[in-house]
């Protein structure tokens, strides 16, 4: 069975929480097994990462950019990369919360391209977060699992 990470970052209302945790039933639904790891209650490690056969990432807007958690996920990996791991190319789902700017869909996707095959389409909700971006993301999740099985 595939393995598929959620890492996401959720502070203000849980709203990108609620798109992870989405997308994670997709996944559940589509037969892999989902693990998810909220940002800004612990940070990823290189163990978990490389254990992982695709990976599903979320990130609300702050300021138009990614929230710092998940900056320094792609800082991380940037290093693993440079110290010879083998972290680049999997496969990866993207999704974002935000409260009516979304501009941080450009650095997030930018960032992404550099280390992952990104499948879909990113998620975009705008909070409150509404039935239509929960079934984008579930079905997001189903695309992902497509790619590990
Ligand atoms: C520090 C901070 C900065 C924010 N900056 C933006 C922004 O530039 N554009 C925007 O559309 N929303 C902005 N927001 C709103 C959040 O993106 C939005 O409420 C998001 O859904 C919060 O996700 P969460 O509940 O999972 O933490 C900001 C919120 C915070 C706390």
């Amino acid at each position: 069975m595939g393995k598929i990470i959620v890492i996401y970052h959720s502070q203000q209302f849980g709203n990108t929480k609620v798109l992870a945790e989405a997308l994670a039933e997709g996944v559940r639904e589509a037969g892999a097994e989902v693990e998810l790891i909220n940002t800004n209650e612990r940070r990823v490690t290189l163990d978990e990462f490389l254990a992982a056969d695709a990976v599903a990432l979320g990130t609300p807007d702050y300021f138009s950019y990614l929230a710092g958690t998940i900056k320094t996920f792609f800082d991380d990996i940037y290093q693993w990369d440079q110290s010879g791991e083998p972290v680049k190319g999997k496969p990866a789902a993207l999704f974002l919360s935000h409260g009516g700017g979304g501009r941080v869909k450009q650095p997030f996707e930018y960032l992404a391209r550099r280390f992952f095959e990104q499948v879909g389409d990113t998620v975009e909700g705008e909070r409150p977060i509404n039935e239509d971006a929960k079934k984008k993301c579930l079905a997001l999740g189903k695309e992902l699992t497509k790619k590990v099985k």
